[in-house]
């Protein structure tokens, strides 16, 4: 393929080296004539690993040409990547100003094609940037001239070749089957999995991608310094919490939805945020965890009495599916707050309503919902009588059978994602969703 490449910093010529190197035809667009100067000679502008032969084959392969004018680069190629920088402004916004200015480029250069021109914008962008740019260039040239997809680059510097060779899969965000087909052919000999998305979800993976790394880094000091202050070596503690990936590593507690709760989570983290207090270790990011999860008990609520509903069938009380304990499940603290509120609750939970709740398990719920046994009924159909919205904490098969049935017009709260996106229906509302 013929493909232009606008900014030629880690990305941008990392990307160049190894599409030159995958046999396309590469020319790199950069306002910086330093930096074109240099690749068009064969030398790196950065420091990589195996960056500098790879620079040397693709010119000498006459594969790799730079240059500053974009508009011979838009003419002489089938495809433009865009990976110029996007750096934080005032308050951490990204300036996407060279993103903007790149499409302007591009636009203007491609009014002179005959054909139509992909671009694959590969710069970390906020949610909806793609879109934004496919009005600009609609208003450049008019709509169906060019066809764009968001590519998140997942490199790392220091190992961008070999993570550019094997990324944990290619990410598509695009709409147009023309941009999809393009980027499909680009990486034709990369080994990865090819995930087609809408744009905007593309653009969050990418961030989130970061916030997640930065989130483990964050977690496995806080785990270091209470480790330390235990006299234990928090490298020992956190090779064996790694090797666990049925749990610790894993999909398990990684998806949005309702909060944490149960006897050991909550009791267990307040226990170590007493013994960091205790011992002066600062563990900011784990003394958040009670605020965010008591947040989302919070926005439940809300989101039931903005909604309007009063008469409130709840399909799930203990903290989770199959169980008769309800110490610290957030859904009694819901059902709390919503009787607070002056709301009407009628609750099923089979565990529950099988149970013969003693010792802590019923002093807990005696405690938070005194009069809760009159709350229960034996089952879903008469919980959902009379009930103008269906609260559901459970993904159960029979919680989901129930809801498909329900009346029509009645509201669902799903906290769970007892449904996915493709049965969303009027009436229907996620948490996170
Ligand atoms: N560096 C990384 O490891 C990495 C990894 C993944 C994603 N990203 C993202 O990729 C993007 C690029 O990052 P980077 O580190 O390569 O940036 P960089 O700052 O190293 O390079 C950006 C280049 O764009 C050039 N540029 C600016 N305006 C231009 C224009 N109108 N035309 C042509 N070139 C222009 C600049 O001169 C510069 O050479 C950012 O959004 C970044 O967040 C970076």
């Amino acid at each position: 393929m013929k493909i232009s490449i606008f900014g030629l910093g880690y990305v941008g010529v990392v990307t160049a080296a190894c599409l030159a190197r995958d046999g396309h035809e590469v020319i790199g667009v950069d306002v910086n004539p330093q930096k074109v100067d240099l690749i068009a000679k064969g030398e790196s502008p950065i420091v990589e690993p195996g960056l500098s032969q790879l620079l040397i084959d693709g010119v000498a392969a006459k594969l790799i040409r730079a240059t500053t004018d974009a508009e011979v680069a838009v003419l002489e190629s089938d495809v433009s990547l865009i990976s110029v920088g996007t750096p934080p402004i005032e308050r951490g916004e990204p300036d996407l100003t060279y993103v903007w200015n790149v499409c302007k480029q591009i636009g203007k250069a491609a009014i002179h094609k005959n054909e139509s021109h992909v671009v694959v914008l590969r710069s970390t962008v906020p949610p909806g940037t793609l879109e934004k740019c496919q009005n600009l260039l609609d208003s450049l040239i008019g709509e169906n001239s060019i066809h764009l997809a968001f590519n998140p680059e997942f490199l790392r510097e220091g190992s961008a070749i070999k993570d550019y060779d094997q990324p944990p899969y290619t990410i598509i965000g695009t709409e147009s089957p023309v941009a999809e087909a393009a980027v499909r052919q680009m990486y034709a000999t990369v080994n990865a999995p090819f995930t087609v998305v809408k744009p905007s979800v593309a653009e969050m993976v990418k961030y989130v991608a970061n916030c997640w790394h930065a989130a483990k880094v964050g977690f496995a000091n806080e785990i270091g310094r209470v480790a330390k202050a235990f006299g234990i070596d928090g490298r020992e503690v956190m090779n064996i919490i790694v090797q666990d990936t049925k749990l610790n590593i894993s999909p398990v507690y990684m998806r949005p939805g309702f909060a944490y709760g149960g006897s050991c989570l909550p009791k267990d983290l307040s226990a170590l945020l007493y013994y960091a207090r205790n011992m002066d270790v600062p563990v900011p990011l784990l003394n958040a965890l009670p605020t965010t999860n008591s947040l989302q008990v919070d926005l439940a609520a809300q989101q039931v009495l903005r909604l309007g509903a009063r008469q409130i069938a709840l399909l799930g009380l203990a903290f989770k599916p199959g169980t008769d304990d309800l110490r610290e499940s957030p859904a009694v603290l819901l059902v709390k707050r919503l009787i607070g509120e002056g709301c009407q609750v009628k609750i099923y939970d089979p565990a529950v309503y099988e149970a013969r709740l003693m010792g802590t398990n019923l002093a807990y719920i005696q405690s938070n919902l005194p009069h809760f046994e009159g709350l229960l009924v034996p089952n879903s159909q008469e919980a959902l009588e009379g009930a103008d919205m269906a609260v559901v904490t459970h993904t159960t098969p029979e919680f989901r059978q129930v809801l498909l049935e329900a009346p029509k017009g009645m509201q669902i709260l799903d906290l769970a994602g007892v449904f996915n996106q493709t049965t969303k229906e009027l009436g229907y509302h996620g948490i996170a969703w």
